[in-house]
């Protein structure tokens, strides 16, 4: 039966059944693939960028590895909208407009996307799409744009998770009824636990404020995600941000960070310079094997089936009955790690096949899986044989588990807190790992700290802050509130600022003063 029913708006053709709100674009069926400037340009974004970063994604094969979006970020448009109320490109920027870059990239076989925000600006200060969404998506529709990244700067204080459940719909239902495909990349940093509502709203969301191009931010960015697997599914993914490859990180990190990416299908997003980048860079972007990993049709998130001292397996379940292993070692001296068939989710036979995914080397198992991982490393071997159990042994926790060598201090309650600042010219973000480093488990918890003189939060994530300047107290929300000896979880905020960019300092956790690392 073919039906027409309307849905907040959006016209949606044979449909008879199904969630009122549900998504249903049919897009991102497997993670997006491609490239976003912010990582390595900032706001200094051009159309020869745009156009140039899509003849390297053909002249290095990146793109016929997969590779298809590439993805304008902040700072393209004007200050202002023009008499009739529409977004205006920054001509000086973009001499033939969005259109004419939009053009030049379809011709190269692949797709363009574009930013905005769910608030009143931008987070670097362009005009935003609150209250103008169907004026604007109509306008990326006709400018031939294929990807919307959705900010949340400025975003009027609506701030409770039905407002942001709000303020995205809106811009989904805007996207809808302009009849043409575009993913939605919800960026709200995981400020409303977005994984319980994203996958109605959007293809993507962002789980955690913006990862830097460091082991620890990435490391950081890693603990959460990965807890979030049974939210993402086909056309529904968990965002931990894009790759920071070939950014600064060693060879070791870079491929640790596309290996964990992938075993959590993860977008994967370059951040970096394509056109400049060096041949070691292009073939951990490249591989093949790890890139079929992340674009598997089966769609599951990768799980953790045990962490413990910084030692993380995981396993993917893969379409064909294969597993994906990763052996994670997240300590700077390398370690021996182990698994079994068993536990990552195979069994019925004598013996299991293994391909490792970084040398090409084939081996064969009898059941012990184990090697050893340098530090900051990963060994990642596709295993086949035998058949697939429904679901591989679960995690012991959601949660990292604790790390013997940074727990058991001695003192019940003591801290240790690492914050990651990235700065543009009128506001910083700030991500703050917070780990409980005493001996007794800490359940609730707040985090005093004392944000530089002339520095206001404007928005938060995995916390709730009060007041916004000064001395400033961050909250737990419900699902970071038990912190166990060695566990931590991440925080973060935005804060406008006139001219001091320092960091926050002074912090103490349920009045314990932490140490800064
Ligand atoms: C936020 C987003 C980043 C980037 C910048 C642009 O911080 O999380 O990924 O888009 O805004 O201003």
């Amino acid at each position: 039966m073919l039906l027409l029913v309307a849905v907040g708006g959006w016209w949606v053709g044979a449909r008879t059944a199904g969630p009122a709100y549900a998504l249903g674009n049919g897009l991102a069926l497997t993670p997006p693939m491609g490239w976003n400037d912010w990582n390595s340009y900032g706001c200094s974004v051009s159309d020869s960028l745009i156009r140039q970063t899509a003849d390297k994604f053909v002249s290095s094969g990146l793109a016929a590895a997969g590779y298809q979006y590439v993805n304008i970020d902040d700072c393209w448009m004007q200050h202002s909208r023009d008499s009739s109320g529409n977004l205006q490109p920054d001509f000086a920027k973009f001499p033939s407009g969005i259109s004419g870059v939009a053009a030049y990239v379809h011709s190269k076989g692949l797709k363009l996307g574009i930013y905005e925000d769910a608030g009143t600006a931008t987070c670097a200060g362009y005009p935003g799409s609150l209250g103008h969404e169907a004026q604007d998506a109509r306008l990326f529709a006709s400018w031939g744009v294929d990807y919307l990244k959705y900010d949340n700067c400025n975003n009027a204080g609506q701030t409770s998770q039905q407002q942001y459940i709000a303020r995205y719909t809106a811009m989904r239902d805007a996207l809808a009824a302009t009849g043409r495909p575009i993913v939605f990349s919800i960026c709200e940093w995981g400020s409303s636990s977005p994984w319980t509502w994203g996958a109605n709203v959007g293809n993507l969301w962002r789980t955690t404020g913006d990862i830097s191009a460091s082991f620890s931010s990435m490391l950081s960015i890693y603990r959460r995600n990965v807890t979030l697997a049974q939210y993402a599914g086909p056309g529904a993914w968990n965002d931990p941000d894009m790759l920071e490859v070939g950014r600064g990180m060693s060879t070791e990190e870079d491929r640790t960070e596309f290996s964990l990416w992938a075993e959590m299908a993860a977008p994967l997003l370059a951040g970096n310079n394509l056109v400049t980048a060096s041949a070691t860079t292009l073939s951990i972007l490249g591989n093949k094997a790890v890139i079929a990993v992340d674009q598997d049709a089966l769609g599951k998130q990768g799980r953790e089936v045990s962490s413990s001292g910084g030692l993380h397996v995981l396993t993917k379940p893969l379409s064909n009955g294969d597993a994906s292993v990763v052996l994670f070692n997240e300590n700077s001296g390398a370690a021996t790690i182990s698994t079994t068939a068993a536990a990552v989710g195979k069994t019925g036979s004598a013996t299991y096949t293994l391909n490792d995914l970084w040398t090409g080397a084939v081996s064969s198992t009898t059941g012990t899986i184990s090697a050893s991982v340098p530090g900051h490393g990963v060994v990642m071997y596709r295993v086949s044989g035998g058949s697939s159990s429904p679901s591989p042994s679960p995690s012991g926790s959601a949660s990292p588990s604790p790390s013997p060598s940074s727990s058991g201090s001695g003192v019940p309650v003591a801290c240790r807190v690492s914050d990651v600042i990235s700065k543009w010219d009128t506001g910083l973000t700030a991500n703050i790992t917070i780990t409980n480093s005493g001996s007794a488990t800490v359940s609730g918890w707040s985090l005093a700290f004392t944000l530089p003189s002339g520095q206001t939060i404007s928005n938060g994530w995995n916390a709730t802050y009060s007041p916004s300047s000064g001395q400033v107290t961050a909250t737990n929300v419900s699902y970071n509130g038990t912190l166990p000896p060695g566990g931590s979880t991440t925080i973060g905020f935005q804060a406008t600022h006139t001219g001091n960019a320092a960091a926050p300092a002074a912090f103490a956790l349920n009045g314990a003063p932490c140490a800064v690392s």
